[in-house]
């Protein structure tokens, strides 16, 4: 399985992917949880990433394309992967392509979540994510068991910096700007599946299934 998810900031890419590369045995790629572990170790990327990450700009094409194809060489990618918030833009789509016809492999389906600004700034003002094993809570929809702590791993739960309100909104605009061609770049190539974000999680869980089993909807 070689899946794409596409979508608005907090529309629950990061829940839904998390929970599907659990039940298919693939390994899940979040470019943006990449990115933050590199600024948590202060590394060379960490440093220059950061600064777009907390304005809630997209971190340039070169760099994140260059962490990709290193993160794919690993050998937990040869069952399958699933890419979390990459490609953001049409060079980064055209580079993901690229690499993989260099690796003899095709994308199964790119699929493209959908909701409203309003669901997205509640889901990401109440959202708390575990710093130890990246688990992903939200205080009202998908609380801990643990009071302010990670029920898998036992961690202190912590909000994201870009989770401010002025920077959600500035995040939606950059997807709207910057990432909606994507749809109907991979429209054209017969990959595409959108689903409705709104619903509950297990709801759109099962609409992912479904899209994944069905390729004659697109
Ligand atoms: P990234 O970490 O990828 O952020 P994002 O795309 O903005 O997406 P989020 O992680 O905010 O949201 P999500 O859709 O995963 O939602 P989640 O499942 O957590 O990127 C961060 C930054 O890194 C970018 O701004 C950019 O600077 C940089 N970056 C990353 N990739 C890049 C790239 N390819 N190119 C350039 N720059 C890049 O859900 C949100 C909340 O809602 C959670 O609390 C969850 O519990 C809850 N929730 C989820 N689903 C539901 C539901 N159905 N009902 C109710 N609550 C729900």
């Amino acid at each position: 399985m070689r899946v794409v998810f596409i979508g608005p900031p907090g529309v629950g890419k990061g829940t839904q992917a998390q929970r599907l590369a659990a039940r298919h045995g693939v390994v899940k790629i979040s470019t943006g949880d990449v990115l933050r572990e590199a600024v948590r170790q202060g590394t060379p990327l960490g440093v220059r990433a950061k600064a777009f990450m907390d304005a809630g700009a997209l971190v340039p094409d070169d760099v994140v394309v260059g962490m990709l194809a290193e993160r794919l060489q690993a050998g937990d990618t040869q069952k399958g992967y699933l890419l979390d918030g990459f490609p953001r833009t049409i060079v980064q789509a055209e580079a993901l392509e690229r690499l993989m016809a260099g690796r003899g492999e095709q994308l199964d389906r790119v699929v493209a979540f959908g909701a409203d600004p309003e669901v997205i700034v509640e889901r990401l003002s109440g959202r708390r994510s575990c710093p130890g094993c990246g688990k992903v809570y939200h205080t009202r929809f998908d609380p801990s068991p643990r009071a302010n702590a990670c029920g898998a791993c036992g961690e202190a739960l912590m909000q994201r910096q870009d989770d401010r309100e002025d920077t959600i909104r500035k995040r939606l605009l950059v997807y709207n700007e910057e990432t909606t061609p994507l749809l109907a770049f991979y429209r054209n190539r017969g990959l595409l599946a959108q689903i409705d974000g709104t619903a509950s999680i297990d709801e759109v869980a099962d609409q992912v299934e479904k899209v994944l089993r069905a390729p004659e909807s697109v």
